[in-house]
């Protein structure tokens, strides 16, 4: 039996030492000391030992037991240490390499003009509101005075979700006027930009999808000149100081009177040229003063309180700031174009 011992000593020594894996140290652990193991299963005939054999026999047993579990636990610590070795030359990091490069976005320039924009009304104590673009009929038009049978309900100017014409995708911002109504104190200025749909053919000026800014003070005593002169500034804030500016009456179903604002051609100065199609003039937007009917339906008192109303092309206004000669060009997002501005 010594011998037996001795046998399986040199022999687990020789697989525990040239174990390469966690898992063939404890193969070779469970192959010798497991409970099924080749040293367990020695003890386990221990009783057939004559009783002065037997505690020199057990003594041996359990020296090579303690050998080999000092040489598993050796052999372990050595085997975690070169894993970390070769796990530290795997990750090794080269500092001096030159780093990937990152490429950032930036704002797109429609949202810029937007930020302009909005930066020049909070100034002003205006607040900013965001409202949905699928919206009722009521409030994009019956609301804001447009009856049945006006053109710009028809079909195929607008788009419906429904056969009863009751909700559709807004077809300007203007139903955020009747919103803030019904829902905010007065005095009310509020700006509220955000996409609109109609029913247009894509080409270098038009797009079924884009965005318009919709602005309205309804306050005591607001007359046309606080209209004329707020937009004025805002004008020579956007395009620089002495900007010239002109109004035209217009006419729109929720305004009276109405009227649309241009600006002098900034490419030739009012002369005329391609860019302002000869007019020295470029249309900006649309606006008015409240028409009373809007107001009272809104149940505002028309005797204590009066407002403006204005709504803007976004596109439009990008364009000209940056001067953009193609509307596609501002949905496109082709980065060439947009890392421009
Ligand atoms: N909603 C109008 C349009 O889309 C613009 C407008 C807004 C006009 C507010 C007057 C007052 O053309």
């Amino acid at each position: 039996m010594k011998e037996q011992l001795k046998n399986i000593l040199a022999q687990a020594l020789e697989v525990i030492n040239a174990a390469t894996s966690r898992e063939e140290l404890e193969n070779a652990r469970v192959k010798y000391l497991g409970k099924k193991g080749e040293l367990t299963a020695i003890l386990r005939g221990m009783g057939t030992l004559s009783a002065e054999e037997r505690p020199i026999v057990g003594q041996l047993a359990n020296e090579v037991r303690a050998e080999l579990e000092k040489a598993i636990d050796d052999a372990s610590v050595k085997l975690a240490e070169a894993a970390l070795e070769q796990q530290l030359k795997a990750e090794k990091v080269d500092v001096t390499i030159p780093g990937k490069e990152v490429s950032v976005g930036h704002r797109h320039p429609m949202y810029i003009a937007l930020d302009e924009i909005k930066e020049i009304f909070i100034g002003m104590g205006f607040t900013v509101l965001d409202g949905p673009e699928i919206e009722f009929a009521e409030l994009n038009f019956d609301r804001l005075n447009a009856d049945e049978g006006h053109p710009s309900r028809d079909w195929s100017d607008t788009f419906y979700f429904d056969k009863d014409s009751k909700v559709m995708l807004r077809s300007q911002t203007s139903p955020m006027q009747v919103r803030a109504m019904d829902t905010m104190e007065l005095p009310i200025r509020i700006v509220a930009p955000g996409r609109v749909y109609r029913k247009d053919e894509v080409d270098a000026t038009h797009s079924p999808m884009f965005h318009q800014v919709e602005g309205m003070v309804i306050d005591k005593g607001v007359t046309m000149a606080d209209l004329k002169g707020t937009l004025n500034t805002v004008v020579e804030q956007l395009y620089g100081k002495g900007t010239k500016t002109r109004f035209r009456p217009h006419h729109f179903p929720f305004t009276e009177p109405s009227c649309e604002m241009d600006v002098q051609c900034h490419k030739c100065g009012g002369v005329g040229c391609p860019t302002c199609k000869g007019e020295g003039w470029i249309e900006l937007l649309g606006a008015g003063m409240i028409h009373p009917r809007v107001l009272e339906m809104a149940g505002i008192d028309t005797n204590v309180y009066s407002g403006w109303a204005f709504g803007i092309g976004l596109e439009r206004t990008a364009m000209r700031r940056f001067k953009i000669a193609d509307l596609r060009l501002i949905f496109e997002n082709d980065v060439r174009f947009l890392e421009q501005f």
